[in-house]
C-alpha cells in the first residue's frame, strides 16, 4: 500500500458527488460573502462598489469630523445663525463637555434652534432634549471597534481555515499541477488569510494598510478559484466518456458497463466542450474584467 495514490479522476462517483457538492455550496457561499462585502463595506463611502475609501472608512473610520459638525455644515446648515453654529462647533472641538454645555449656553441654542424638530415626538431623528443623544453625535467616527474586530477576526480565522482545509484536501488529489505548485496553491490561502486579518488591525491603526486588505482578499479569492476549477475539471472532465473522442481507449473502457450509445454522448460532450464551455468561459472572463474595472 506504499504507493497508494488517490487521483481525482479515478475516484468513485459517490465520492466525486460528495466533493462536488461541497465545492459547489462553498462557491455559492463565497459569492454571497462577496455580495455582503459589496453592501456593507462597499457602501461605506456612500457609493456602490468597493474602493480603498470604503475600507478606510470601515476600519479606520472617517476622522474628518463628527456627525454633528458634518450636519451643521451639511443638511442642518442655516438652522442656527452662523455665530451659533460656530459656538457649537467650538464646543465640540473642545471635547463636548456637559458642564460647558450649560456654561456656554449651548443648551439654549439647541432649545431655541433645534428642539422644535429634534424632540421626543419626532421619530427617526435624535431627541436633543437628552444630552446623551447630543453627546453621541460628537464622537469622531473611528471605524470598526476593537471588540467587533476581535469577534470577526476569530470567526474568520476558524471558519475560513476550515473551508480551505477541505478545498485544499480535495485539490491535493489533483494531478494537473506539479507537487511544487500544488504546495504553493494550498499554502497561499492560509498566508493570505493571516495577512488579511492582520491588515484589518493595521488599517484600524493607520489607513495606509487598506490596500493590503484588498491584496490579501484578492489573493485568497484567486487561490480558491484556482483549486476549485482544477478539482472540478479533473473529477468530471478527465477520462469521462462524455468528453473523450469517439472510439478512443478512454471511451471503449467504459463502453462495457454502459447500456446506451456512447457515441451520441461523446457527440454531445464534444459540442459542449468545443462550443458551450468556451462561451461560458468568455462570459466569466468578461464579468471578471467588468468587476476588475469597477474596483479600480
Ligand atoms: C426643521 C426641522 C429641523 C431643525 C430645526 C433641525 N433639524 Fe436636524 N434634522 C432634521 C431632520 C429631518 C433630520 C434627518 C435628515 C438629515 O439627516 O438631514 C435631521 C438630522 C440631524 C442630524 C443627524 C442625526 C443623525 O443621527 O444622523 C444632526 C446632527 C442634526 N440634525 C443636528 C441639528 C442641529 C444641531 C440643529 C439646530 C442647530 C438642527 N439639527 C435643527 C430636522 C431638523
Amino acid at each position: 500500500m506504499k504507493d497508494l495514490k488517490i487521483t481525482l479522476s479515478e475516484l468513485d462517483t459517490p465520492v466525486k458527488i460528495l466533493f462536488t457538492g461541497y465545492l459547489t455550496t462553498v462557491a455559492i457561499g463565497y459569492l454571497f460573502a462577496l455580495i455582503q462585502i459589496l453592501f456593507t463595506h462597499g457602501m461605506a463611502d456612500g457609493k456602490l462598489g468597493l474602493s480603498i475609501d470604503d475600507i478606510v472608512y470601515s476600519y479606520y473610520g472617517n476622522r474628518s469630523g463628527t456627525v454633528l459638525e458634518k450636519k451643521l455644515n451639511g443638511s442642518m446648515k442655516g438652522k442656527a445663525s452662523e455665530q451659533e453654529t460656530f459656538k457649537i462647533m467650538q464646543w465640540v472641538r473642545d471635547g463636548a463637555d456637559e458642564t460647558e454645555f450649560t456654561n456656554l449656553k449651548i443648551n439654549k441654542i439647541f432649545e431655541k434652534k433645534c428642539e422644535m424638530c429634534h424632540n421626543s415626538g419626532a421619530s427617526g431623528i435624535p431627541d436633543f432634549a437628552e444630552f446623551e443623544n447630543i453627546k453621541e453625535l460628537t464622537h469622531e467616527d473611528e471605524g470598526a471597534t476593537f471588540s467587533s474586530l476581535t469577534r470577526v477576526s476569530h470567526i474568520h480565522l476558524f471558519g475560513i481555515s476550515f473551508i480551505f482545509m477541505f478545498v485544499g484536501l480535495i485539490f491535493s488529489f489533483s494531478t494537473t499541477a506539479s507537487s511544487k505548485y500544488k504546495s504553493i496553491a494550498i499554502g497561499m490561502p492560509y498566508a493570505f488569510l493571516i495577512v488579511d486579518i492582520l491588515s484589518w488591525w493595521l488599517t484600524k491603526l493607520s489607513p495606509m494598510f487598506a490596500s493590503l486588505i484588498m491584496i490579501a482578499g484578492a489573493g485568497m479569492g484567486a487561490s480558491f478559484a484556482f483549486m476549485w476549477i482544477i478539482s472540478m475539471k479533473e473529477m468530471w472532465f478527465i477520462n469521462n466518456p462524455w468528453f473523450c473522442e469517439p472510439g478512443s481507449p478512454c471511451q471503449r473502457a467504459i463502453k462495457v458497463v454502459s447500456g446506451f450509445s456512447l457515441n451520441s454522448l461523446a457527440y454531445i460532450g464534444k459540442r459542449l466542450r468545443t462550443e458551450l464551455f468556451p462561451k461560458l468561459f468568455s462570459i466569466l472572463k468578461d464579468s471578471f474584467n467588468w468587476l476588475y474595472n469597477k474596483m479600480k
